[in-house]
C-alpha cells in the first residue's frame, strides 16, 4: 500500500488561496435548496472576475448546514470571517465583485462576524 503524503511534501503542491467562500446547500436556511443555485452561480462568477487564479485566488466549497437554518442561503467568506444572510443571486454578484475582487466587505448584508 502507498503511504500518503506528508503535510511537508504537499506543501508547495498547491498555488495558494487568498480567500475561501463557503456556500450553504443545505434545505434549511433556505427552503427550495438556493443555496446550490448560487454554488452554480460563484463558479460562474468567480471565473467572469478572474479569481480562480493568480493573487486573489479563491476556493469555493459548498457545506450541507453551517448551523443558522434559518434566513439563508448563507454564504462566509473567510479569512475575515464575514457571514452574510438572505443571499440572492444579485448580492451574491456584490459579494463577488465588491469583497472578493474589490476588498471590500458588503456591509449592509453582513449578520455575524467571526470574533466581532
Ligand atoms: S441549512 Fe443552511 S445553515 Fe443550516
Amino acid at each position: 500500500m502507498e503511504t500518503p503524503p506528508t503535510a511537508a511534501r504537499m506543501r508547495g503542491l498547491m498555488e495558494p488561496y487568498a480567500r475561501h467562500v463557503l456556500v450553504c446547500t443545505g434545505g434549511y436556511c433556505s427552503p427550495g435548496h438556493g443555496g446550490r443555485e448560487l454554488y452554480a452561480h460563484l463558479a460562474r462568477l468567480l471565473q467572469r472576475e478572474r479569481l480562480l487564479f493568480g493573487p486573489k485566488r479563491v476556493k469555493r466549497g459548498e457545506t450541507p448546514c453551517l448551523g443558522v437554518c434559518i434566513g439563508g442561503p448563507i454564504v462566509v467568506v473567510y479569512p475575515e470571517g464575514i457571514w452574510y444572510a438572505g443571499v440572492t443571486p444579485e448580492l451574491l454578484e456584490r459579494i463577488v465583485v465588491e469583497h472578493l475582487r474589490d476588498g471590500r466587505v458588503v456591509e449592509d448584508a453582513v449578520f455575524h462576524r467571526l470574533n466581532g
